[in-house]
């Protein structure tokens, strides 16, 4: 019932750990993740010490570069085409949100597409709806890794999708879209939720708005996954962290779910190791 995302990454990662060795033994040596982190936002901090964590668990190289929330523009580009230019570093990313000096696009813009880990480059994006080769996303792909690993066919099937940001609703919509589902992007002009979530059988939240998908608004039997991370703060005061669905009566209509935590957040990270190796592999194969 519950699509346990923590322990499909842990395996996942598990597998990849095993996999390092042979790659050192074939290439001479292992992938590199370079991570950018500009300023102290306290959750960019906590995501980026997730994936140099999980670099390190599975055995690959991490490199961290913090700048200070000062730096410029042409600063941070200049650290990006060093990295670009870097025969060790495999796989480059760089936190978001960035300063509000820092335009993000020209940053984004700035990093070599085949290092682009993240699946965050236009010409990443433009493939992906070119259906051409390309790094995907690492949510999005996450998404369908937990949908496949419950059993739950996609293929003839009605997925609606509530958020359309970049970074996940459009590009996981495209997935569905490549495995046949027929696919509903909804958002927040959506005129009546309620009647295109009912209809799901796949139904993805990313809209990040705390415990909005009501259990009325679930199609009993459906598959339903949670992308949201919202730290919340209980009557009593203290912190929680609850995701898009209001998880315990969700869990009573629906046939399978992802938790927050636990769901969602560790796939993206494994997927982020995996989007890595296959940067490492085909820089290693154009050699
Ligand atoms: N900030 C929030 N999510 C992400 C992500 O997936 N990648 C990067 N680079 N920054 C983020």
């Amino acid at each position: 019932m519950i699509i346990d995302g923590k322990a499909l990454a842990l395996s996942l990662k598990e597998e990849m750990k095993k996999q390092m060795p042979l790659l050192k033994g074939k290439y001479g040596r292992i992938p590199c993740l370079s991570v950018i982190i500009v300023g102290d936002n306290p959750a960019s901090r906590s995501y980026v010490k997730g994936k140099i964590k999980a670099a390190e668990f599975v055995g690959m190289e991490s490199r961290l570069i913090e700048l200070p929330e000062s730096v410029s523009e042409a600063e941070l580009i200049a650290h990006i085409r060093e990295l670009n230019e870097d025969n060790a570093t495999d796989g480059i990313l760089v936190q978001l949100p960035l300063p509000e000096h820092i335009d993000e696009d020209k940053v984004i813009d700035a990093i070599a597409l085949e290092k682009d880990v993240d699946g965050f480059h236009p010409g990443n994006v433009a493939n992906l709806w070119l259906g051409r080769k390309c790094i995907l996303p690492c949510t999005p792909k996450g998404i369908i890794r937990m949908i496949e690993s419950s059993g739950t066919r996609i293929a003839g099937s009605k997925a609606v999708i509530v958020g359309r940001s970049n970074i996940v609703g459009k590009p996981v919509a495209k997935l569905l879209l490549d495995r046949n589902a027929t696919v509903t992007l909804a958002h927040s002009k959506t005129a009546d939720l309620k009647k295109e979530t009912l209809q799901a059988d796949i139904l993805i939240a990313a809209v990040g708005r705390p415990e909005m998908i009501t259990a009325d608004m679930i199609k009993p039997g459906a598959t339903v996954i949670d992308v949201g991370i919202n730290r919340i703060v209980l009557p009593d005061g203290s912190p929680k962290l609850v995701g898009d669905v209001k998880f315990d009566e969700a869990l009573e209509v629906a046939e399978h779910i992802s938790p927050v935590p636990g769901g969602v957040g560790p796939m993206t990270i494994t997927m982020l190791m995996e989007n890595t190796i296959e940067c490492f592999l085909a820089r290693m194969e154009k050699r």
